[in-house]
């Protein structure tokens, strides 16, 4: 297939984790979605998890209403979450496995196997005409799952690929191979967890990929050189990992 445009998606998550820390308004999130929507993000995300560490029900409806952009709303496949992806209806909603104890997002959603406990959250999405994206393991098992559950895309977890030096070149074969049958089902492919200015080239030159999600490393790095810059740059390095 002919290479598409590669999004940027822009996760501001840990902006409400700094500003939980001391309680208050500070740094806003929204503010942020905002300068990275300014900075030149294609899409924010916002990960509105069961504990409500970071993001809170108040700042995905405030998302919603003040940007522009698509908003990606990640979350757990619950009635709880369904009922608020409904109400705030955001373009895409994002199903993530989720576990009260992990740090972050360890792992991708398991969907082979658990077709039928799933698809009832699946269909609520779909039928509300929110596109349903699953963050899955780059897998040929996960992926054909996830066609047949009428995903329409596939976000393949890096964190593996990224965090495990030893391990780089197979895993990026394997997500390569892998967005390349996503592609083939009629899947949008998208990627993303652990990226950054080391990591990303790699993963954007994959033909198939359609959108990079990345979250931690960028706000880490707009600390010290400000959300102009560290977009600039991530835009950069995919736009020239595409450049033939
Ligand atoms: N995509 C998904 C589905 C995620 O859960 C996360 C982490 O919240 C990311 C992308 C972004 O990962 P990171 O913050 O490591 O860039």
């Amino acid at each position: 297939m002919n290479q598409n445009t590669l999004r940027l998606g822009v996760n501001i998550d840990h902006v409400a984790t700094l500003r939980n820390a001391r309680g208050g308004d500070n740094p806003d999130p929204v503010r942020a979605a905002l300068a990275a929507q300014a900075a030149g993000a294609d899409g924010i995300t916002a990960h509105l998890r069961e504990d409500r560490r970071h993001i809170r029900d108040a700042d995905i409806r405030a998302l919603k209403d003040a940007i522009s952009l698509p908003l990606n709303f990640e979350m757990a496949a619950t009635g709880e979450m369904v009922d608020i992806a409904c109400e705030v209806r955001p373009n895409a909603a994002c199903i993530v496995p989720e576990r009260r104890e992990e740090v972050t997002t360890e792992g991708g959603l398991a969907v082979a196997g658990r077709e039928a406990e799933l698809t009832p959250f699946f269909n609520r999405i779909r039928d509300d005409g929110i596109r349903l994206s699953l963050f899955i393991e780059a897998s040929e098992a996960e992926i054909r799952a996830a066609a047949a559950v009428g995903a329409d895309i596939v976000e393949l977890h890096t964190g593996r690929y990224c965090h495990d030096a030893a391990s780089r070149a197979s895993e990026l074969a394997r997500i390569a191979e892998a967005a390349a049958l996503a592609d083939s089902l009629g899947l949008e492919c998208h990627a993303g967890h652990g990226l950054d200015y080391d990591t990303v080239g790699a993963i954007a030159a994959i033909p198939q990929m359609h959108e990079l999600n990345i979250g931690h490393f960028l706000m880490g790095e707009s600390l010290f050189v400000g959300f102009d810059a560290a977009i600039g740059r991530m835009r950069r390095l995919m736009d020239e990992a595409r450049t033939p």
